[in-house]
């Protein structure tokens, strides 16, 4: 679908564009006709890049670590260089480290909280402050469902996932008053490269084989974000029913569960 440049949505920031949900959410954000700025570190972003300026829309791509601050820096560097009022940010870069916690390693962990907790923060900052001063705008910031659970094997993961939901219902509370709305995507296991970059293929979430598909995770969470909803689960029925038995189970009871299929099988 390629829309007419005179019939262009706006601008559009979405961080990890260069694989998984990131992509797709990319690709639809293209095909509403919005024009984007689009993050990643890999070679793939270029094809990402590529991939979106065939529906139409004019695309900055930025390559960098946003583990790092001046990444994120970079990153609102380049937004603002467009001089076009951002309308759509999509804050959804993250990933995970599996394993035992006495085993992994700790400044790869201060990384990935440097990637999934601060980089979030700090993004948003400058994206808040921007959509507020221009009354309007929408933010989708990618969680997981692992933010309503305890995450042994992945022991760091989890609460940085709850961290940014419990950020985005904060945000979305105080932006509120300004015409922006804030929307948490919480993604249940989906088929993307995530469980495999983070060590975890020797385990059961790495070998489950039904997993929700990242094409539709993605338009979930783009409409909730469309239609200014607070949160969506992403995926199936079957996900959407866990999120719900989260809310009443207890958190020792879901930890002995994740830590069955996290753990690293011998
Ligand atoms: N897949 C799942 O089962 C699942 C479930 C719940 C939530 N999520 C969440 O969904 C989001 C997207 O993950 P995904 O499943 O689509 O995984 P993915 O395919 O591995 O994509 C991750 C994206 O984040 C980018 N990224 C990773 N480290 C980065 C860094 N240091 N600086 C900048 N960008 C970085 C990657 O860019 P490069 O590849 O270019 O490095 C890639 O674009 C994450 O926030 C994750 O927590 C995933």
């Amino acid at each position: 679908m390629e829309t007419s440049k005179s019939a262009r949505s706006g601008l559009a920031l979405i961080t990890g564009a260069s694989s998984g949900i990131g992509r797709e959410l990319a690709l639809l954000a293209a095909r509403h006709g919005y024009d984007l700025v689009v993050t990643g570190r890999s070679g793939a972003l270029r094809d990402v890049a590529e991939e979106c300026r065939r529906c139409g829309s004019d695309v900055w791509a930025v390559e960098a670590d946003l583990a790092q601050s001046e990444g994120v820096e970079n990153v609102w560097k380049t937004v603002m260089a467009t001089n076009r009022p951002l309308d759509v940010a999509i804050l959804n870069a993250g990933r995970s480290i599996g394993g035992s916690f006495l085993d992994t390693d700790l400044n790869d962990e201060l990384d990935l909280i440097g990637l999934n907790v601060t980089s979030v923060v700090h993004l948003a900052k400058h994206v808040s402050r921007h959509m507020a001063n221009q009354r309007q705008g929408k933010i989708l910031i990618t969680s997981s469902l692992s933010a309503t659970l305890p995450t042994p094997y992945e022991t760091v993961y989890g609460p940085s996932r709850a961290f940014v939901y419990m950020f985005a219902q904060s945000l979305r509370q105080e932006l509120r008053e300004h015409n922006v709305t804030v929307t948490a995507l919480l993604p249940g296991a989906t088929d993307t490269e995530f469980h495999h970059r983070a060590g975890m293929d020797n385990t059961a979430f790495g070998k489950g084989a039904a997993k929700n598909s990242r094409v539709e995770v993605a338009r979930q969470g783009f409409a909730a974000m469309i239609s200014g909803r607070d949160h969506v689960v992403g995926g199936n029925l079957k996900t959407k029913l866990v999120a719900i038995k989260h809310r009443f189970l207890p958190e020792p009871y879901k930890a002995v569960r994740h830590a069955e299929k996290a753990r690293p099988r011998s």
